[in-house]
């Protein structure tokens, strides 16, 4: 719990899917909300957090399981209102003297229509036009098997569907909602207008803003630090920029930043980097150019996993090399975004495979003594973006693809070598300059090109080539859990693959991967 000058707003996580669409929808009307697991959230939590509204997630339990996840009572006691999202609306039902019963017949998973009742509540404005084409009824999107099939005491029904005759349910006296679809995802085409009428009838302001947020966190900040020193690993990435950038404007020169040069980053990239950070913004700016040492030590090495974990533990040592060097740093600042925090607190979470070992620079501010710095905590990506923008950085900056920790080590499957390095960062750049000369960079959740381990024969001029091939990925994605490849033109793969060829000496065949993640994932290794 951090912000206290706002109106608050708890999201109960009874752990859907997509809990998070809820805090999301809730940030574009510029309300500040949290979520919290439902077995974090007691009365004195509840006390403490003073919510002006509490809203119900939706969840895979059924009430009638033992132990099933509940509210603690007392939230019905604060006389705020209440939204309860489908497991919400049963669990609001159950323990408000209403019945849910069991599936029978009544599951519905997907696309339904609500017709309203006679009854209307202001909760609704918006809804049910009859002249949207839609003939008075809303599509939603629906996804339980129990249902509510007996409303509580005080309740009454202002909409219904098929299969769910208490489809949307108010208590106007108590002002408790309860809805059986999920108006967060984007199937629910007014969902967004029934939080916006929640809230307003809740008396929340509207106003937390970027530019409030960042006032905010600059206060935080300076209160955290006193005159103490701060150290951050800047990457060039977003997230590690908009934090150096914030903390910067807060605390001045107590903050110093280390940029890791590893001698796996693209063409110009620490050029651009050093060039922002040290002259436009004036900072105190460590450039470890510690390219010998990375690359001496993944010499022969062509295991992906000894490859990031040779990287992450040279990443660390550098960094504390450098971090000692500027004497007696208490903080190490880190651009963790919200995301990452509810991953850590997940409660339904179970232990899971590692795919990948992702390199950061976690543990180093234990190893260290070192108290954690995250401006960002708060914050999803795109509201990064956001700050990034409220604070001057270049709209092209902000917008940059995100590039692995690894670097190019994950996009040289096989061993690598300098020559490779070099070939790559050559055909990245033309690809990368193509996708921005098409219009498509935005458009693109991440592209990259990746050397093979192989080499293929070709003709160039009436003479025999033997060189690299080469892979080109681009893919769609919302968090790059899930992806799907990017649809390009032939016409537009075609050219790109000339031009490499032509530009880029050491390539003669190029590749697109068209497979998606999964089975695939993004990176190659
Ligand atoms: P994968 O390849 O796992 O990538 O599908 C998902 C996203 O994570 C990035 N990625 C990393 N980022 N350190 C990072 O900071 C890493 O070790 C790492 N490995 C993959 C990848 O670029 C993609 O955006």
């Amino acid at each position: 719990m951090t912000d206290s000058t706002h109106d608050r707003l708890l999201i109960i996580d009874f752990g859907s899917q997509v809990t998070q669409l809820i805090a999301r929808r809730l940030r574009e009307l510029n309300v500040y909300c949290e979520i919290h697991p439902f077995n974090k959230v007691d009365d004195a939590f509840l006390k403490s957090f003073a919510p002006k509204a509490v809203i119900f997630s939706g969840g895979p339990a059924s009430v009638f399981a033992d132990g099933a996840p509940m509210p603690p009572k007392g939230v019905f006691d604060l006389g705020v209102p209440i939204l309860g999202i489908c497991y919400g609306q049963q669990v609001m039902m159950h323990c408000l003297g209403g019945k849910v019963e069991r599936g029978h017949g009544t599951a519905e998973f997907g696309r339904a229509y609500v017709t309203p009742t006679a009854a209307t509540h202001p909760v609704l404005s918006g809804w049910f036009d009859t002249d949207d084409g839609h003939g008075g009824r809303e599509q939603v999107w629906m996804s339980h098997g129990d249902h509510v099939s007996e409303i509580a005491p005080g309740f009454q029904v202002l909409g219904t569907s098929p299969n769910a005759p208490f489809a949307i349910t108010a208590n106007p006296k108590r002002h408790f909602y309860a809805v059986q679809f999920h108006p967060e995802v984007h199937h629910t085409p007014k969902g967004a207008k029934l939080y916006e009428n929640f809230v307003r009838l809740a008396g929340f302001k509207g106003d937390w803003t970027m530019g409030a947020y960042r006032e905010e966190a600059i206060r935080k900040i300076r209160e955290q630090v006193g005159d103490e020193k701060v150290i951050c690993g800047l990457s060039g990435g977003v997230d590690s920029s908009v934090a150096a950038v914030l903390i910067h404007e807060a605390i001045g020169d107590q903050l110093t930043c280390v940029f890791v040069d590893h001698g796996l980053l693209r063409l110009g990239e620490a050029e651009q980097v050093v060039t922002m950070f040290r002259d436009h913004y004036n900072m105190p700016l460590i450039h470890a150019d510690e390219s010998d040492l990375f690359l001496g030590a993944l010499e022969g090495v062509s295991d992906p996993e000894v490859k990031r974990k040779t990287i992450g533990r040279l990443f660390i040592e550098v960094f504390e090399k450098h971090a000692k060097s500027i004497g007696g740093a208490k903080f190490l600042a880190q651009g963790t975004l919200y995301p990452d925090v509810i991953e850590s607190v997940s409660f339904s979470g179970g232990p899971s495979v590692t795919i990948k070992s992702h390199h950061n620079v976690g543990g180093l501010p234990e190893k260290m003594g070192m108290k954690l710095v995250e401006p960002l905590r708060e914050l999803f990506k795109d509201e990064v973006r956001a700050l990034g923008r409220e604070l001057g950085l270049p709209a092209q900056f902000i917008g940059r693809h995100p590039f692995p920790g690894p670097g190019l080590a994950i996009r040289c499957p096989g061993e690598i070598t300098r020559e490779k390095l070099d070939i790559l960062r050559r055909a990245d750049a033309v690809y990368i300059d193509q996708i921005r000369k098409h219009g498509l960079y935005d458009d693109i959740w991440q592209a990259f090109a990746a050397i093979l381990p192989m080499k293929t024969v070709g003709v160039m001029g009436d003479g025999r080539t033997y060189d690299y091939a080469l892979a080109l990925r681009a893919v769609t994605s919302v968090d790059g859990m899930t992806a799907d490849y990017y649809p390009f033109t032939h016409d537009f793969l075609g050219e790109t693959a000339t031009r490499i060829i032509n530009e880029v000496q050491g390539v003669n065949r190029v590749f697109y991967d068209c497979t998606s993640k999964p089975p695939g994932t993004i990176e190659l290794e």
